[in-house]
C-alpha cells in the first residue's frame, strides 16, 4: 500500500528526517512511536504532501505510484486520509459541509447525520469546524471526516490524545469500521480468512497505545531523532518502552 524509501525531509531549512525506510502493507495496521520532537508528525504530513515539508532525498510510493511530488489533493483522491494531531479551526465552514466535502473527494455522497451518530457528533454538524471544540471533540470530528472520506490508507496522528477512556472505544470502533475490520466472528469464516480479506491500511502514531486496545495492530516502528531505530511486534514495542523507556530502543541504534 505504502512504501517509503530513504526519505529525508527538511522543515524551515533544517533536516528533521534523516533517511526513513518504512512500509505499510495492504490490509495492515502499523504503529509509529517515538519521543516528542522525533519527527513522527513531520513524517505523516510529508506522506500527505503538505507544503513546508521539503523532500530532499528518497521517495514515497503509494499503490505502486511515486507520489513524492504530487499535490495534497491528488493524494487525497488516490485514497490517503489524515487525522491531524492538532486539527485546524476552519471559520465559515460548518462541520456538516466538511463532511460532505470529504465524501466528495472520493466521489461519494453521505448522510452527515447518520455518520455523526456513530461518533456522537450530531450536535456539532452546524458548528464551524473545530471552533471552540474541546480536545476530544476535535478528535471525534477528525474521525467523522475520515468516515465520510473512506480512504484506503489512514494516517492517524495521536487519535486518542485528550480523548476520555469511554470515547476511545467509540473512536476505535469507528476506525475499525473504516478499515473494514470485522471484530465480530463471521459464520463459516476462519480468522485467517478474515484477516486475508483486509484491504485497507493505517499508520497510527500513538504515545499511550490505548487505541491498540481496540485496533489489532500488525507491525510497529520506533522513530528517534529522525531515524527508524526498530520495527517489530507493536505490543511488544509498547511494553518495552513502558518498562524501560526509549533508552532501550536507542540501544538498537
Ligand atoms: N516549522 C518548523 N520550524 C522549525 N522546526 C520545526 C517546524 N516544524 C517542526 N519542527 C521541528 O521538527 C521536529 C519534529 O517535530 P514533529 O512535530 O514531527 O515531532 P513529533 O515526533 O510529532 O513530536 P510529538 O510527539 O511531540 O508530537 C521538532 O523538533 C520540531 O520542533
Ligand atoms: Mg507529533
Amino acid at each position: 500500500m505504502l512504501k517509503i524509501e530513504g526519505l529525508k525531509v527538511n522543515v524551515e531549512g533544517k533536516e528533521i528526517l534523516h533517511g526513513i525506510d518504512l512500509e505499510v502493507p495492504e490490509g495492515k495496521v502499523v504503529t509509529l512511536m517515538g519521543p516528542n520532537g522525533s519527527g513522527k508528525t513531520t513524517l505523516i504530513m510529508t506522506i500527505m504532501g503538505f507544503s513546508g515539508y521539503e523532500v530532499t532525498s528518497g521517495r514515497i510510493i503509494f499503490k505502486g505510484r511515486d507520489i513524492t511530488h504530487l499535490p495534497v489533493h491528488e493524494r487525497a483522491k488516490m485514497g490517503i486520509g489524515l487525522a491531524f494531531q492538532r486539527p485546524p479551526v476552519i471559520r465559515g465552514v460548518k462541520t456538516r459541509q466538511i463532511v460532505e466535502i470529504a465524501a466528495s473527494v472520493r466521489g461519494k455522497e453521505v448522510d452527515p447525520y447518520e455518520l455523526a451518530q456513530e461518533v456522537n457528533m450530531e450536535e456539532f454538524l452546524d458548528r464551524e469546524v473545530n471552533l471552540g471544540f474541546s480536545g476530544g471533540e476535535m478528535k471525534r470530528s477528525e474521525i467523522l471526516q475520515l468516515m465520510a472520506m473512506d480512504p484506503d490508507l489512514l494516517l492517524l496522528d495521536e487519535p486518542e490524545s485528550g480523548v476520555d477512556l469511554e470515547s476511545i472505544g467509540l473512536l476505535g470502533r469507528a476506525i475499525n469500521k473504516i478499515l473494514g475490520r470485522n471484530i465480530e466472528p463471521v459464520e463459516g469464516k476462519s480468522i485467517k480468512e478474515l484477516k486475508a480479506a483486509r484491504k485497507k491500511s493505517a499508520l497510527i502514531i500513538t504515545h499511550t497505545g490505548h487505541i491498540l486496545n481496540y485496533i489489532d495492530a500488525d507491525i510497529g516502528y520506533v522513530l528517534i531523532k529522525g531515524r527508524i531505530v526498530c520495527s517489530g511486534n507493536p505490543l511488544e514495542i509498547l511494553r518495552t518502552i513502558e518498562k524501560y523507556g526509549y533508552k532501550e530502543c536507542e540501544r538498537c541504534l
